[in-house]
């Protein structure tokens, strides 16, 4: 059967022969060390899985959940925001998500008809790109550059482009740069989208994942969140990703719409999780700050290993992620293979995250110490 014209619209997915020769390797028996998936390898507190033990087995929780979360859920992800970021939501004005990536690929189906244009950061999280395509909208990239701070560079937006633009995705601190936003960039941009008429999307995926300066939300203190819709999400600061939830906050327009979207998509996230993600923003928020401490040693560890490759990575201020130039006369995707090939170790190629992604490669530290010693030990014997 013939498939949707949307599905070729997909950018080709960088990692099958990635995959395929991480594979081979492994039935080779060869150990291949991941710097690739940004997953995070230490458990779920567990504090948060007795609550969800506790919730799944009460039958009142096995019915249908409400379907823009339960009121316990958004009252605690509003005090969460006054308490973290000293922003104003109001409980009504946030919707509980399957994991952020969830909301993130279904708001352009509530904003855009076809051809209405997104302006997606690259490199950037994949997601920004694949949903505007599920939407039949046009993603107009603007590059994250290094002599920006990785930030977009509003003047260059062509002022057409802005009029047609719906939706304008940022994702501070960020994936894959490691780069935070500053307080000019975040009321030159609010005034860009509310002058333009475009709903601003912060991703905060990461705004609990810092090691010094804490992010900023790009929701306000006295509550006028218009054009502003921010996706949060329990993944990263709870080592959760595997359960899914996170919520968005923020416009009213924009969360009745993306509700009513959702409504006739999927039925909510399961009580029992939506219990444990209460317990977790009420009662583990020490938690982050630990698991940074973990991360940034780690950081530490990676660079001197990769040191031994003549590479002197930077340590960003949050995020586990390390962003790099890949060495003289590589391709992101060539340095992504010889590093397979001569170390058995996976990075992950920059082009990965689109095209202004190229010449770069993104390191995950979510790997245990063990690993990151082998990899060292790998570096250090066969030289760059
Ligand atoms: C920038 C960014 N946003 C959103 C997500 C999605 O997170 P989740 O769906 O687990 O909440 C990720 C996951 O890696 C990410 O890197």
């Amino acid at each position: 059967m013939k498939l949707s014209s949307r599905l070729n619209k997909f950018p080709v997915y960088l990692f099958a022969e990635i995959d395929r020769k991480i594979s081979e390797m492994r039935s080779r028996g060869i150990k291949v060390i991941s710097f690739g998936i940004g997953d995070p390898d230490l458990p779920t507190p567990s504090g948060i899985v007795t609550e969800l033990n506790e919730k799944a087995s009460d039958p009142l929780n096995h019915r249908y959940p409400s379907y823009f979360g339960m009121d316990e859920f958004r009252e605690a992800a509003s005090r969460y925001l006054a308490k973290r970021y000293n922003v104003k939501c109001c409980s009504e004005d946030i919707l509980a998500l399957i994991g952020s990536k969830e909301g993130i690929a279904h708001i352009s189906l509530a904003y855009l008809d076809s051809s209405d244009i997104v302006l997606v950061p690259s490199p950037g999280y994949p997601v920004y790109y694949t949903g505007t395509i599920i939407a039949d909208g046009i993603p107009f990239l603007l590059p994250l550059k290094e002599e920006n701070g990785f930030l977009p560079d509003l003047s260059s937006i062509p002022s057409d482009v802005a009029r047609k633009a719906k939706i304008f995705f940022i994702n501070y601190p960020n994936n894959p740069t490691g780069a935070f936003a500053n307080e000019n960039f975040r009321i030159e941009i609010i005034d860009f989208c509310r002058k333009n008429d475009i709903l601003l999307c912060s991703d905060m995926a990461y705004g609990e994942v810092y090691f010094g300066k804490k992010p900023f939300s790009f929701l306000s203190e006295s509550g006028d969140n218009n054009n502003i819709l921010e996706f949060h999400s329990l993944s990263k600061p709870f080592n959760m990703t595997g359960w899914r939830i996170g919520f968005a906050a923020g416009d009213k327009e924009a969360i009745d719409a993306l509700g009513k979207i959702k409504t006739n998509i999927d039925s909510g996230v399961f009580q029992a999780i939506q219990y444990a993600g209460i317990h977790a923003l009420e009662n583990e928020l020490d938690m982050p700050s630990r698991f940074a401490i973990i991360y940034k040693k780690r950081m530490e560890k990676v660079r001197e290993g990769f040191k031994y490759l003549g590479l002197d990575l930077r340590i960003p201020d949050g995020t586990f992620y390390f962003w790099s130039r890949v060495p003289e006369g590589f391709s992101s995707a060539s340095f992504a293979d010889f590093m397979l090939d001569k170390y058995a170790v996976v990075v992950t190629p920059g082009s990965g995250f689109g095209e202004y992604g190229e010449g770069f490669f993104r390191i995950s530290t979510t790997l245990p110490d063990s690993d990151i010693e082998e990899a060292t030990e790998r570096f250090r014997k066969k030289g760059g």
